[in-house]
């Protein structure tokens, strides 16, 4: 199957590699991408991938985010259908039958992070940039970063994030346990490379056992807390600080908040 905004390479060796190719807009993630994006997870698990690495396109982007011009006029309705959405993609990142990795070579903001943090492991480049940045946008994050974000880097840290919306480097990403491992950035697709293969070439059974029982761990209080992250999140959708945020954005001028 093929797609106009995403790839997906299987190796010999099962390393799957899903890329997101929109280097023009930085990435972003569209409705259509979103389901690019899971029907391409589907397919690299049929074709029995053992590892799979998430990336983006061109030198600047991992993923910069949702895509604002679609958003920008969302009603809470339409918006709730986007986190759902986002949610499915994230779920289903979450609960891959085999270790995902989260290569983060350039910015990766709001729904960038999100799908960052549904994957298992996250690599960032030295010259990465991440950020929760959807407050300046007069939203939160809507694909689970609440729950997620928190759940990696602890409730003080991630609530600063989130509401300062701050866009910090890879080492500082690294500090606070956003990612596990900074590369310098001519090393860093041998590195994404070289862990792959790692993964790739252990027992499939056993890792894919390991991840369902790690992943367990948290199930208890996420679902909850997701389905709340949704309402909250299709609810700001409509408000003024919505879509000034996005409408300054996209015309390229400071928001004026009420
Ligand atoms: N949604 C839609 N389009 C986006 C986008 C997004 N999240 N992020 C970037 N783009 C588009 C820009 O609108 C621009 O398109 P244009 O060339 O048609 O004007 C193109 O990608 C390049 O972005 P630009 O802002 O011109 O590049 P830059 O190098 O000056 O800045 C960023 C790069 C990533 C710092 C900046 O684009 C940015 O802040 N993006 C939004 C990040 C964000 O808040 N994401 C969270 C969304 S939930």
């Amino acid at each position: 199957m093929t797609w106009d905004t995403i790839t997906l390479d299987v190796d010999a060796d099962g390393v799957a590699t899903l890329t997101v190719d929109r280097p023009d807009q930085l990435n972003a993630l569209t409705v259509d991408t979103l389901e690019a994006i899971g029907e391409a997870l589907d397919e690299a698990e049929a074709d029995g991938a053992r590892a799979l690495v998430l990336a983006g396109a061109g030198d600047e982007a991992f993923v910069a985010g949702a895509d604002i011009s679609y958003m920008v006029e969302l009603s809470t309705p339409e918006a709730q259908a986007y986190a759902e959405l986002g949610h499915r993609v994230a779920d289903a990142i979450e609960s891959f039958p085999a270790p995902t990795v989260a290569a983060i070579d350039g910015y990766a903001f709001g729904g960038g992070c999100e799908l960052a943090l549904a994957c298992d492991l996250r690599v960032a480049a030295e010259s990465a940039v991440l950020g929760q940045t959807e407050i300046d946008l007069g939203i939160i994050p809507g694909w689970g970063g609440t729950q997620r974000l928190s759940r990696l880097v602890g409730d003080e840290t991630a609530k600063r994030l989130v509401f300062l919306g701050e866009r910090i480097d890879a080492a500082e990403a690294a500090e606070v346990g956003f990612v596990g491992e900074v590369v310098a950035d001519d090393a860093f697709d041998d590195r994404i490379d070289e862990l792959a293969g790692e993964l790739a070439a252990k027992p499939a059974f056993a890792t894919r056992a390991a991840k369902e029982a790690l992943n367990a761990v948290h199930d208890g209080t996420q679902k909850g807390g997701l389905a709340l992250e949704r309402r909250a999140w299709a609810g700001l959708f409509g408000t003024h600080d919505q879509r000034e945020g996005m409408r300054a954005f996209l015309e390229k001028r400071e928001p004026e908040f009420e």
